[in-house]
């Protein structure tokens, strides 16, 4: 038996506590059978949820384990409606879950959002003419500050009616990002087009000074890579040009809130955020979360596609081997990507976000049954 790794697991609101019971199915089935890797899952309620039944985001217990004893933390999604269907707050105005979320990624330094946009066989793209070969691309958004830096207030008085978020950018967070950026696309294999090993900054420049400093840094830390090209786009812009041509990117790195915006943008062109995975990462911690949140309109129907849960999953025990210089937990990954590669690729099971264009005619599985047949297929 190898290394025993102790992960957090907070499934959190809504879908995040139907997919990730599957993704921890899947990690079981998968080191049950391999010898090479054990895991120790510590799993605790939190989010919005638990928030309305507790007035707390989270236990105490919960907490401590998951910033100062998890080797990895694996996340659901947050956000809860209440009785009158509003999203759940806390009394500041933050939504309930927001420690957990948004804290964390603060707490722990999490400062790469890491959200890979992979168009796999056998999942419709709604681009006319693009395929699988043309869709390979990974956002690195900026996790740490720019405008979901809690610097913002609230005035009600009947003169005085304004409310402000701060974007706040420093070039500590932006040099730090952009090497993140640069590295990754070292190790990878370039944009889909012309296999260029390309890191597109995504910001709005033209007009923001947070911007030009996120640009001006982009830039200078890209000098000492000189096997990879630096691109740029304003957002506005960047939206128009991957839909018409996203073979052409490779990484692309963006302040906060533009990477949060254009990654579910990502999700719709493969299939959408029932299949991008991220990770939170840090010099020290991560935390791993599908892209999407608790989805409350399908929430309880058992239509959530558990892909995204299942490829973060992955991401995390890559992200644990390359830690720990472990091999175990990268193979164990690597078998886990490759039956949902199969059973994506097969096209006959799958949740009903994935069945149209050429699948229109497949009857839509439950949650359950695409994790069952991706476990088949790990054994088989
Ligand atoms: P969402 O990501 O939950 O859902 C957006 C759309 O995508 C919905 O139509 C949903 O049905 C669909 N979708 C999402 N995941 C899917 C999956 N696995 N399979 C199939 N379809 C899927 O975004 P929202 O509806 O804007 O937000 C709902 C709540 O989640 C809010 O409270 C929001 O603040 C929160 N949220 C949390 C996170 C997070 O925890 N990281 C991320 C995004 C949103
Ligand atoms: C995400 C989510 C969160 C974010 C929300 C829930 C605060 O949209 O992880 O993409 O904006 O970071
Ligand atoms: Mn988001």
């Amino acid at each position: 038996m190898g290394r025993t790794y102790k992960i957090a697991v907070l499934p959190g609101d809504g879908i995040g506590r139907e997919v990730i019971p599957e993704a921890r199915r899947v990690m079981v089935e998968a080191f049950g059978t391999s010898e090479l890797i054990d895991l120790e899952f510590h799993e605790f309620e939190c989010g919005g949820e638990y928030f309305l039944k507790t007035g707390n985001e989270w236990s105490e217990e919960a907490e401590v384990f998951t910033k100062t004893e998890a080797d990895a933390i694996l996340l659901g999604g947050i956000g809860a409606k209440g009785p009158d269907g509003n999203t759940v707050r806390r009394p500041d105005g933050n939504l309930a879950g927001y420690s957990v979320v948004i804290g964390l990624r603060q707490e722990l330094d999490l400062y790469a959002n890491v959200r890979p946009v992979k168009l796999y066989e056998g999942v419709p793209t709604p681009l006319a003419g693009k395929g699988p070969s043309d869709i390979d691309m990974v956002i690195v958004r900026e996790n740490t500050e720019g405008l979901y830096y809690p610097a913002r207030g609230r005035f009600s008085e009947p003169d005085r009616n304004f409310a402000y978020d701060l974007r706040m950018i420093t070039a500590k967070a932006s040099e730090r990002i952009a090497r993140f950026a640069y590295d990754l696309a070292k190790d990878r294999n370039g944009a889909p087009v012309d296999k260029v090993k390309r890191v597109t900054c995504v910001d709005k420049s033209n007009l923001l000074a947070g911007c030009q400093l996120f640009r001006e840094i982009f830039d200078k830390i890209g000098e000492k890579y000189k096997g990879v090209t630096k691109d740029y786009a304003y957002v506005d812009a960047w939206t128009l040009l991957v839909v018409r041509k996203p073979e052409y990117y490779d990484v692309v790195v963006a302040p906060n809130a533009f990477g949060d915006i254009i990654s579910d943008l990502g999700g719709a062109l493969v299939g959408g955020l029932g299949m991008i995975p991220s990770g939170n990462i840090g010099d020290k911690h991560a935390v791993f979360e599908p892209v999407h949140g608790s989805a409350p309109d399908i929430a309880g129907t058992g239509q959530a596609n558990p892909i995204a849960a299942l490829l973060s999953t992955a991401m995390m025990l890559e992200w644990l081997g390359k830690k720990f210089e472990d091999k175990g937990p990268v193979k164990t990954a690597g078998r886990i990507r490759g039956a949902i590669e199969e059973v994506l690729r097969e096209g006959k099971i799958r949740t009903q976000d994935l069945c149209l264009g050429e699948w229109a005619g497949v009857k839509p599985s439950m949650t359950q049954q695409v994790t069952d047949e991706i476990i088949r297929k790990m054994k088989g």
